[in-house]
């Protein structure tokens, strides 16, 4: 009965002019609720953030994490209606993200769209979180439309995918091991830094002399695959090695030795391969995204290689349930990823296949 209903109202979306979608994102530690129009118009957000909580263990604990979503998703969700000055007969769908993410944490955001989903008689769609990284970028870039490459860097993901239109990709190249954010969180931690490590570790990079070699994954042509394991294991050696012979570690020069090498593996290989494909944009997004230094040079790089590089807005790095609203827009317009309320939470989304349903 409710996905008869659903099907139908989904259907007629596809030509209806304005679309307003109300969508919700709880895949780690940011709790965040969002309404945006046709996709790239946003009418009223909100971002609850953990970190806070977070920093006292030095990382995120998942069971906290599903706790503190709980605690405060219902009332951002009226906040967000008060703001926007909308009541639930102006929504058209809800969307919310069903994975990459912690488990626990993922599943709050997706019974609380279904129940709302359902109460509402409403269709749902299911979003996958890294394209609706991709997808802030349509929010700081009201003309940016496919084809490009996108460079996904975040706490779980390294990827460098061919966005062929609004819904299909190709995935080009990824990680063999840790994810860029992670190396950098893991970094911090070795280092007596607080979570998150990334903006830390940019802002004491600043400070620094880049002036310790650490390893250099090899850049090999036939296996252009990220890998971070090494760089994060040669880091960590060193500041081993200095404290058994009693030296204190200069943490500004490591932070900018470590940022610069981190920066060049993702920098050289996404430009290596724009060059081979003919891609002529890189659009970047994910939280590491938010790094001033990878910024300033692979938009260098780019500029040397005929190539543009475009990163989202600083508020839309981070986790946000805007980029969802985004994303699930464009599913809409495509007739892809309607879900029924038996949607269930999937933590690990093989990045190899394009959203389908
Ligand atoms: O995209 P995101 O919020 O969560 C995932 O989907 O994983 O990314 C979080 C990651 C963390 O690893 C954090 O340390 C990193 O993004 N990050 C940064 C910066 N800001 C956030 N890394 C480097 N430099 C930054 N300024
Ligand atoms: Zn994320």
């Amino acid at each position: 009965m409710y996905i008869t209903n659903a099907k139908k109202q989904f259907k007629n979306l596809k030509n209806k002019k304005d679309v307003i979608v109300l969508a919700f994102e709880s895949s780690c530690d940011e709790t965040s609720v969002s309404i945006v129009k046709n996709g790239r118009e946003i009418l009223g957000s909100i971002v609850s953030s953990q970190i806070d909580i977070h920093k006292k263990f030095g990382g995120v604990v998942p069971e906290v994490a599903s706790r503190n979503h709980i605690l405060v998703i219902d009332n951002i969700t009226k906040e967000v209606m008060n703001s926007a000055k909308l009541t639930f007969a102006d929504i058209d769908a809800i969307a919310v993200t069903y994975g990459a993410g912690l488990v626990g944490a993922l599943m709050v955001g997706v019974t609380y769209a279904k129940s709302l989903a359902f109460a509402l008689n409403l269709p749902l769609i299911k979003v996958n979180h890294i394209k609706a990284h991709i997808s802030a970028n349509y929010l700081t870039y009201p003309n940016l439309k496919p084809p490009f490459l996108a460079l996904v860097v975040s706490g779980g993901h390294t990827a460098l995918l061919k966005i062929k239109n609004y819904t299909d990709f190709k995935l080009i190249a990824t990680t063999f091991d840790d994810a860029i954010g992670e190396a950098f969180d893991k970094v911090a931690k070795v280092l007596g830094l607080e979570y998150p490590g990334g903006p830390v570790i940019n802002k004491l990079a600043e400070k620094g002399n880049i002036n310790i070699q650490f390893i250099k994954t090899p850049f090999n042509k036939k296996e252009l695959s990220f890998s971070y394991s090494g760089l994060k294991t040669s880091v960590i050696n060193y500041i081993h090695k200095l404290e058994q012979n009693g030296d204190t570690p200069n943490i500004e020069n490591i932070c900018a030795s470590f940022q610069a090498e981190a920066v060049r593996e993702v920098v050289e290989k996404s430009i290596y391969q724009a060059v081979r494909l003919k891609e002529k944009t890189i659009v970047v997004a994910g939280g590491v995204s938010a790094n001033t230094y990878l910024r300033e040079k692979l938009i260098q790089k780019g500029k040397e290689n005929g190539i543009e590089v475009l990163f989202p807005e600083f508020k839309f790095c981070t986790d946000n349930a805007d980029m969802v609203g985004s994303e699930a827009y464009f599913l809409i317009k495509s007739g892809k990823n309607l879900s029924n309320i038996d949607l269930t939470a999937e933590p690990n989304i093989n990045l190899k296949y394009s959203n389908r349903n």
